[in-house]
């Protein structure tokens, strides 16, 4: 194959170097293309758009294969921990023994809020949206660490990551028992890192509580599937946000804002909300699938289609197993479960569905097991701000270290008005 691509234009030719990545994925250079020609690409959605060159995951969209550092999402669901796969996808290795217990000791260590933060909490409306109060307690959280968060200092990087693994765990479940008006619940450090949450989230003071392990285990398989997804809405975020060398906490907060939309990491609460209303419908699944398919109807099968996966989400066939499990374990039948599985099987063998390669993806089953948990619905994006937490870190240090990156800054087609003449509001009507 050849090297290079030619960009014929106007009479000038442009020669574009063809990158190629290690799983022979290519990608024409076009970081030359305007100084030679004058030319821009457009990409709307950036869909074929190579922003970065990675080491950290690899998607093969069509086969249907998700790699966190060339290991296969499947073992590391089912038999690693979640901060196992975060030292992977961090420091791109599996770590050692030693290393791992360096690495859990370090963000055990760093669970507590400074208590000034606590009133940051009761600020906010019992009704916010945990999300907002997410984003918004990171970037409060750099307010406490002013003197070690230089992105360009690796000792900075390296306790801002311990911070941020530890504290937003706490911050989320802090942002829950505020919405229900419970006394929050300090972290306690002799327990894992999902059954800390669980117990921040589901404890109170008054009794004692004990974290069912099957809970832990889910909740820790979660956490693996959603902990990166390369060049995704909110990794990208993170990446240009960061390539304006603010600190780590800020580009992390814009993260889980662009995590937060409905086409995003919000489908996973749309998804419980649209089951339910097919439930009232009386499980009338082909009705919904019809406004799915009408052009003139906004409503889209939540859960379902991506922008890479042309084929079953890896991680979604994993998580439907789950939900077949821990629903059946905590509340025998549940009804929408049921509705899920049928609209799935209506979908698939729908043409418009199988022409359009739309297929469950990783929020069609996990707000089950979230709601089966007893999870409120509008925590079903923090838990997935929560798994991405390292993948966006894993990023950002990548960006940060990565002697191509400049300040993200793209180009438009400018179709606006062309110069006119300002009239000054006197001689306007
Ligand atoms: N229901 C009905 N039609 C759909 C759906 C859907 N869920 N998803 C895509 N389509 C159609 C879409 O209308 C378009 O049709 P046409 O070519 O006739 O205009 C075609 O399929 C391609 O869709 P697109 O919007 O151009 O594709 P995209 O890559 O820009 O968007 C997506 C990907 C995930 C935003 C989209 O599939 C979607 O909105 N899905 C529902 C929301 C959702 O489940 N989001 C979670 C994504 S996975 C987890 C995450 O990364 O956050």
């Amino acid at each position: 194959m050849t090297d290079h691509a030619r960009v014929e234009y106007d009479g000038q030719t442009f020669e574009a170097p063809i990158v190629v990545g290690t799983e022979q994925e290519r990608g024409l250079d076009v970081s030359k293309l305007r100084g030679s020609t004058g030319l821009i690409t457009y990409d709307p959605g950036y869909a074929n758009t190579g922003s970065a060159r990675s080491a950290i995951t690899f998607i093969d969209g069509d086969a249907g294969i998700l790699r966190y550092r060339g290991y296969p999402i499947e073992p590391l669901a089912e038999q690693s921990s979640f901060i196992e796969t975060s030292y992977l996808l961090i420091h791109g290795e599996l770590p050692t023994r030693e290393q791992l217990r360096g690495f859990r000791d370090q963000i055990t260590h760093h669970t507590l809020l400074r208590e000034d933060m606590r009133p940051l909490f009761d600020a906010f409306p019992p009704d916010a949206h945990p999300m907002a109060i997410l984003s918004a307690a990171t970037s409060g959280l750099s307010t406490f660490y002013q003197d070690h968060y230089d992105p360009l200092d690796p000792a900075d990087v390296e306790v801002s990551t311990y911070r941020l693994m530890a504290k937003l765990p706490t911050v989320a479940a802090w942002s829950y028992k505020k919405s229900i008006g419970q006394p929050y619940v300090y972290p306690q450090n002799a327990l894992g890192y999902a059954e800390n949450f669980l117990h921040m989230m589901f404890a109170v003071p008054a009794e004692d509580y004990h974290v069912d392990p099957e809970l832990t285990n889910a909740l820790t398989q979660l956490l693996i599937l959603h902990a990166d997804h390369e060049q995704n809405a909110s990794t990208s975020t993170v990446r240009l946000v960061g390539s304006t060398h603010v600190n780590i906490y800020a580009a992390i907060a814009a993260g889980i804002s662009a995590l937060w939309g409905p086409r995003h990491g919000g489908a996973n609460q749309e998804v419980i909300q649209m089951l339910e209303e097919i439930a009232a419908a009386e499980g009338n699944t082909a009705s919904f699938i019809a406004r799915a398919k009408d052009r003139n109807d906004p409503f889209r099968l939540m859960g379902f289609g991506h922008r890479v996966y042309k084929n079953y989400d890896p991680r979604a066939k994993i998580i439907k197993n789950t939900a077949d499990t821990v629903i059946n374990k905590l509340v025998g039948d549940d009804p929408l479960f049921e509705v899920a599985r049928e609209l799935e099987e209506a979908a698939l063998q729908d043409d418009y569905f199988i022409e359009k390669k739309l297929y469950p993806n990783v929020d069609f089953y996990s707000g089950l097991i979230y709601r089966a948990m007893g999870l409120p619905l509008n925590m079903f994006p923090v838990l997935f701000a929560l798994g991405r937490l390292p993948g966006w870190v894993a990023q950002w240090k990548e960006m940060i270290e990565d002697s191509e990156t400049r300040i993200g800054r793209p180009r438009q087609i400018y179709v606006g008005p062309t110069e006119r003449d300002y009239v000054p509001i006197s001689q306007r009507s």
